[in-house]
């Protein structure tokens, strides 16, 4: 459908497409106004009174209403106050025709629902024009609601796909973590067969030398502890990788120890920081178990050290502090987390959590990770987020959001 209108005074009006229905009882004032709409395309339905108005609104699923005010039977208020109930019919842009010049009456148009009013007699130029305002304000109103769903639907997908993203950084992440402990304890193993063959030879000599057998043992011992804690360490990466890979996949509400899941971040980016001289701080009550999302968390916290240091310590070049502070003030869980990096400029502290915002992109930067945290804050954990930043004194990102609390178990 396509509204043209070009002058009124050329009435080359084209409003085909467009179905119009009027509800007037009175005969006279019908024929001349049907006429001239029906000269500009529109189709014309035409009912008497207000409840056939209302039966052909169902059916004929008019653009727009014509709705007389004084009518036997119920009027026009009430007829719109139906029409404005009724699902099928309570978008369709109601004017209302009155005689009356009473503000009163004009208010209560607007108050049932009316959008607009034109008062009789009815010049004919007027009703076109408001007319095709209010169909033109219909077709902006659809097309808007479609861009708003086309964007939420784009911005999920976004989100969508930065977790799967940072799921697939968490795998690698994990996967290269895994390496070293059990590395370690292949290595340490294959030393236990050495020396479980360097006791046979002991044994098998004629004299055994005690104090020979003994050095022997306790080297054994010393390599079983270490491919014990070797391996520990991987049992406790598996464990805390299965736990950060499960949150980081839902949007899940479950109890956590907040402790936890910061450690497991820590953890899960140690490959990243190990060679860096950036030291972290966590500063969170012990046993703060709470009940929220924790992979909205995690994906927060994950993007914050990230940035800090990609952006704030120059690819882990430079040296300094992050520091993340947690407090439980009145059911909110409040987060500040800081470093002590180069900082944001001012001018472009207000873009920062806009999508695709990043000084990056030459080096691959999205410029999502903040917009997304954005969301997760405002959307899923329904809270607050800001930023504050002195330039080479580094950036403080403050989050909070309602959390429900829960006894630590005894
Ligand atoms: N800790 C920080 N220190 C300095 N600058 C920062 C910091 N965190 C964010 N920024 C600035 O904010 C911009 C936006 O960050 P955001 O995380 O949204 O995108 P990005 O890191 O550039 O790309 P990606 O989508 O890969 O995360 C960054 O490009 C950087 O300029
Ligand atoms: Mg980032």
């Amino acid at each position: 459908m396509s509204i043209v209108v070009e002058t009124l005074e050329t009435r080359t009006l084209s409003l085909k497409g467009y179905t119009i229905l009027i509800i007037e009882d009175n005969p006279n004032n019908l024929g001349v106004i049907v006429d001239y709409l029906e000269e500009t395309g529109l189709k014309v339905v035409v009912a008497r009174n207000g409840e056939m108005g209302l039966k052909r609104a169902q059916f004929a699923k008019p653009d727009i209403i014509l709705l007389d005010v004084i009518m036997p039977g119920i009027d026009g208020f009430e007829t719109c106050r139906h029409l404005k109930v009724d699902e099928k019919t309570q978008d369709i842009p109601v004017i209302f025709m009155t005689a009356l010049d009473d503000p009163e009456d004009k208010l209560k148009g607007f108050g049932v629902g009316g959008v607009d009013y034109i008062t009789k007699p009815i010049q004919h130029e007027e009703v076109l024009a408001r007319i095709t305002t209010h169909l033109n304000i219909c077709d902006l109103t659809i097309k808007l609601k479609a861009k708003v769903e086309e964007l939420t639907q784009t911005r999920n997908e976004l989100i969508q796909s930065e977790k799967m993203a940072s799921l697939g950084r968490l795998v690698a992440g994990f996967a290269h973590e895994l390496n070293t402990p059990i590395g370690v304890a292949v290595s340490a193993a294959s030393i236990l067969e050495e020396r479980h063959q360097a006791i046979i030879q002991i044994i098998e000599q004629e004299e055994v030398d005690e104090e020979d057998l003994i050095s022997a043992l306790d080297r054994i011992k010393e390599t079983a502890a270490l491919t014990l804690s070797n391996l520990r360490r991987a049992s406790n990466l598996v464990s805390s990788f299965k736990r950060t890979a499960i949150d980081q996949s839902s949007d899940e509400i479950r109890q956590f120890d907040v402790n936890i899941i910061i450690k497991d971040i820590i953890n899960t980016l140690n490959n990243q920081f190990k060679r860096t001289m950036i030291e972290i701080k966590v500063n969170c009550p012990s046993q703060l178990i709470i009940y929220s999302i924790p992979g909205a968390l995690e994906q927060i916290l994950t993007n914050f050290m990230m940035n800090s240091l990609i952006h704030g310590f120059e690819e882990g070049k430079n040296q300094g502090l992050i520091n993340i502070d947690v407090q439980l003030l009145s059911d909110k869980l409040h987060l500040e987390y800081s470093d002590t990096g180069k900082g944001i400029q001012p001018d472009m502290l207000s873009k920062i959590f806009e999508p695709f915002f990043t000084t990056h992109r030459a080096h691959g930067g999205s410029g999502l990770g903040l917009y997304i945290c954005y969301n997760l804050v405002t959307n899923q954990l329904k809270g607050q987020m800001a930023c504050e930043s002195t330039i080479n004194e580094g950036v403080t990102f403050r989050i909070n959001f309602p959390v429900e609390i829960s006894l630590p178990k005894s």
